[in-house]
């Protein structure tokens, strides 16, 4: 039911009653927390058969490490196939490597599809060769603060856990001080979709190198928020042999844009999250890359220092545009127009001049129903004096101030008419 399941039937244990209970089920959430993994887990893990989610929380396996782990007899196996548990979260467990190598190939009896370690430590290393030729049902693996040996150098088991890698869906490796993966992992990795390296140290030299030819030929998102990041040019040199992306989420690294940069982002990608990524001209550099963007569908801007609406001309179907926190105060006329093409505009907490342009394109955008839902509240008035502080929705916008070009057409008209019939009208009124 679970590494603990597995390693107790392994090591012969799971008869053993504990004295103490130790499991803990939720029926609302049909999950099950044991504490402090050992040999007295295993009396109280009945409480968890019902669990679809089960999470160990503490202990340390490394007394176990010199246990003979036994082949499973059918009733073991039988057992296994008719736990409903889909999901296994280890945390703070101290994990001895060559402990884990041996009883991970029992998951292939069980439905287990999740298995997330939460600050553990790995230790040592193992011998993987048990995993020979070895599927498991688990499709999503997750690392978030976790330690364990460097990865490079372990071919041997990359080799052994192939069969199992070419499946993967989803890994998340967070919070790890990551700073590159090995090429061979990549292209272990050739049905991953989903690849979560949030939090880690990836600078732009380590992209090449992990995302090299060949790896992740399935990836359509990546998330690389929060690390060391800096030059826009080289995050999009880097990860140009990735032919299915399609979610980029750059959000929270010190990006640089060069405006020179001529680097084309793939055509396969549909959302570049770039907010708070410390981006300050990306108006001119998205200029550049236009045509490359031609399919994104969801631009995120927010929390960075732009002075003006990135230009969304060359952006056909271009729906989301969030710029909220930028130094945004005015909204140009043929922006405007564009902007309410798309169905979800996000421009809270920017330091709007509350002209014509700023507060009635704004208040036109509102009524549209574009922006989300941080208006009326989050959109207020820089400037001019009188209006400092006011919600961009209060100020009185007339026709006749905002918009003199459209209100003096017809009036010079009306102006022209009375010159002309004026006289007559003179005449008839007076006759
Ligand atoms: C079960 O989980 C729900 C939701 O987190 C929580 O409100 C409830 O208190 C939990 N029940 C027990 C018995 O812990
Ligand atoms: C787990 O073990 C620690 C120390 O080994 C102990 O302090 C703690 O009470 C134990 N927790 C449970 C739920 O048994
Ligand atoms: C990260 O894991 C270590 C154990 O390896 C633990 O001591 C620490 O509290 C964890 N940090 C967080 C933020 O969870
Ligand atoms: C992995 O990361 C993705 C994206 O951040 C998240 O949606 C998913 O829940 C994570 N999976 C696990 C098993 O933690
Ligand atoms: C983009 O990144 C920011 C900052 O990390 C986050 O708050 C936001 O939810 C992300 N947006 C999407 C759609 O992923
Ligand atoms: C807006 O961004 C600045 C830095 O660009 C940051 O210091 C501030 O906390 C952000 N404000 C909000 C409301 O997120």
């Amino acid at each position: 039911m679970s590494v603990a399941v597995l390693l107790l039937l392994g090591l012969g244990l799971l008869e053993a009653e504990g004295r103490r209970n130790r499991c803990y089920f939720n029926r609302t959430q049909e999950s099950c927390v044991c504490y402090n993994l050992s040999e007295e887990t295993a009396g109280s893990i009945i409480q968890c058969l019902a669990a679809t989610v089960v999470e160990f929380q503490g202990g340390d396996l490394e007394k176990y490490i010199a246990f003979p782990i036994r082949d499973l007899d059918s009733s073991a196996i039988e057992t296994l196939d008719s736990l409903i548990v889909q999901k296994i979260i280890i945390a703070n467990v101290l994990v001895p490597e060559i402990l884990l190598a041996r009883v991970l190939r029992f998951f292939s009896y069980t439905h287990v599809q999740e298995l997330a370690f939460k600050s553990c430590i790995f230790q040592g290393s193992g011998d993987w060769s048990d995993m020979d030729g070895q599927t498991l049902p688990i499709r999503s693996l997750s690392f978030h603060n976790v330690t364990s040996a460097p990865l490079t150098g372990q071919e041997q088991a990359f080799s052994s856990l192939s069969r199992w890698m070419e499946v993967l869906e989803e890994l998340n490796v967070t919070s790890s001080h990551v700073t590159n993966l090995p090429c061979a992992v990549g292209r272990a990795l050739g049905a991953l979709r989903s690849l979560d390296l949030a939090q880690n140290s990836f600078g732009d030299g380590s992209l090449s190198p992990t995302f090299c030819q060949g790896a992740f030929p399935q990836l359509q998102e990546l998330s690389l928020h929060h690390n060391n990041l800096r030059s826009y040019h080289s995050v999009c040199e880097g990860l140009q042999l990735l032919p299915q992306l399609q979610h980029l989420d750059l959000s929270h690294n010190s990006l640089v844009a060069e405006p020179s940069s001529s680097c084309l982002w793939r055509a396969s990608l549909r959302h570049l999250n770039l907010s708070n990524a410390g981006l300050d001209n990306v108006h001119n550099h998205l200029h550049a890359v236009d045509i490359s963007l031609s399919s994104l569908k969801k631009l995120f801007l927010s929390q960075n220092l732009l002075q003006a609406v990135p230009s969304i001309r060359n952006y056909p179907v271009l729906d989301t545009l969030h710029l909220d926190n930028n130094s945004i105060s005015e909204l140009p006329r043929d922006e405007l127009k564009l902007l309410r093409r798309l169905q979800d505009v996000a421009m809270a907490d920017n330091p709007f001049s509350c002209s014509c342009s700023g507060a009635g394109g704004l208040q036109a955008l509102a009524a549209g129903g574009h922006l989300g839902q941080d208006w009326p509240n989050g959109y207020r008035c820089q400037s001019p004096a009188q209006y400092q502080g006011w919600p961009v929705a209060q100020v009185p916008v007339s026709v006749l101030r905002c918009d003199p070009a459209a209100v003096a057409a017809p009036v010079c008209v009306a102006l022209a008419l009375l010159v002309l019939l004026g006289p007559r009208w003179a005449l008839w009124s007076l006759s």
